[in-house]
């Protein structure tokens, strides 16, 4: 058994894959090719936005809007420990300062009452200046932007939508994609819509925020391609990558489908796994359950293992007590929820072509376990 099957659903695309990267061939346009511009404007239509800005990573994805905001030192920006690096790396590569919020215990995603409170902490010690907020959405469940949009037009931040996990996601038909002032995704392959290698994605309203992002995926240039406006990276996105995620994207629909039915299938014996709003649809990037301590984790985890079932922690160590944030002097106890997740949580193999009688298995392998 798989933790992922990626190989299953490239059979489902194979022939029109190969057909594509041919024409790649022919043509010759390897990075920012026709490819790219076609897919931008599917993923643009497919979520609601006006603009989809392909490029090379979903890090990278993340930081070209903070560096469009100018967010540097002397900046704060919001974000949960219980993500992957990523998320807070960005905010420290620009010299800005991760503050960290602790999750909901029942959907893993940013508490926005703790949210507040940090805010106001912030501007009272008066170091900072509170500039934005990057909700996960983990595991593919949108985060509480209803909520999160309030409190960030009353203290005046940025909303940036870490969508890496969900697109495909929505709360009440709203597509992850239009939530915040923009969202970040990305194209890695274990995403739900990846590519066979690194790749991303933004989406915005704001033409001038898309303009400014545009331009520094491109070395900040804009209409010149050797006179740089503004300092920016090399995030372009290939040709043969945006093929790929083009080809997946006509199975997309289906396989999220799929995915929600593996989801429910899971959901009939397990009631430890997160939780999902009413009228919040994941895009089920991760099946993940909480056990009770991280005893009963690893017991699980070795009989899993011991039956062939794979699993994986996402997330062991939470960020602010990982070596590389020790510069920001959190202390274990400073973000309870999260610290206990990274020690009792555990995922469970997720991809629309897992047979029910795989899941009967795990479930029958867990029983024994819990
Ligand atoms: C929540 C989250 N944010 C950001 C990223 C970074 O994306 P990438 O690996 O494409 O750079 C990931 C990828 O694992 C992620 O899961």
């Amino acid at each position: 058994m798989e933790f992922l099957d990626l190989k299953t659903q490239q059979k489902r695309i194979r022939k029109p894959l190969e057909n594509r990267i041919k024409k790649i061939f022919d043509h010759g346009s390897y990075i920012m090719g026709p490819e790219v511009f076609e897919l931008e404007e599917k993923l643009a239509n497919f979520c609601g936005v006006k603009h989809a800005i392909s490029c090379s990573s979903g890090t990278d994805a993340l930081l070209i809007p903070l560096m469009a905001w100018g967010v540097g030192p002397g900046d704060a920006v919001f974000t949960t420990p219980f993500t992957y690096v990523a998320t807070a790396e960005v905010i420290s590569i620009l010299g800005a300062t991760p503050v960290f919020v602790d999750v909901y215990e029942s959907t893993f995603n940013i508490d926005c009452n703790k949210l507040e409170t940090e805010i106001k902490k912030v501007i009272k010690q008066g170091k900072l200046k509170p500039k934005a907020i990057i909700p996960v959405d983990l595991f593919g469940l949108p985060a509480r932007y209803r909520i999160l949009d309030k409190i960030a037009k009353k203290y005046d931040l940025k909303v940036l939508e870490d969508a890496a996990q969900s697109f495909g996601g929505s709360i009440r038909d709203r597509k992850v994609g239009i939530f915040g002032d923009v969202a970040a995704t990305s194209f890695y392959p274990a995403k739900p819509l990846g590519c066979y290698g690194d790749g991303g994605a933004i989406f915005t309203n704001d033409d001038n925020l898309a303009e400014e992002c545009k331009a520094i995926r491109i070395h900040g240039t804009k209409t010149d391609r050797y006179n740089s406006e503004r300092v920016g990276l090399n995030g372009r996105f290939d040709s043969i990558q945006a093929a790929v995620v083009l080809e997946k994207l006509t199975i997309f629909d289906d396989e999220l489908r799929m995915r929600n039915i593996i989801d429910a299938n899971y959901r009939k014996y397990l009631n430890n796994a997160q939780c999902h709003p009413e009228g919040y649809k994941s895009s089920h990037a991760l099946f993940s359950i909480v056990l009770g301590s991280s005893k009963a984790r690893n017991e699980l985890i070795e009989r899993l293992s011991s039956n062939n079932i794979p699993s994986v922690i996402y997330y062991k160590y939470p960020i602010h007590l990982m070596k590389a944030f020790s510069y920001l002097e959190y202390s274990k106890g400073d973000l309870p929820v999260s610290e206990s997740l990274s020690e009792s949580i555990v995922s469970l193999p997720m991809h629309p072509y897992l047979s029910e009688q795989d899941i009967e298995f795990i479930i029958k392998t867990i029983r024994k376990t819990i």
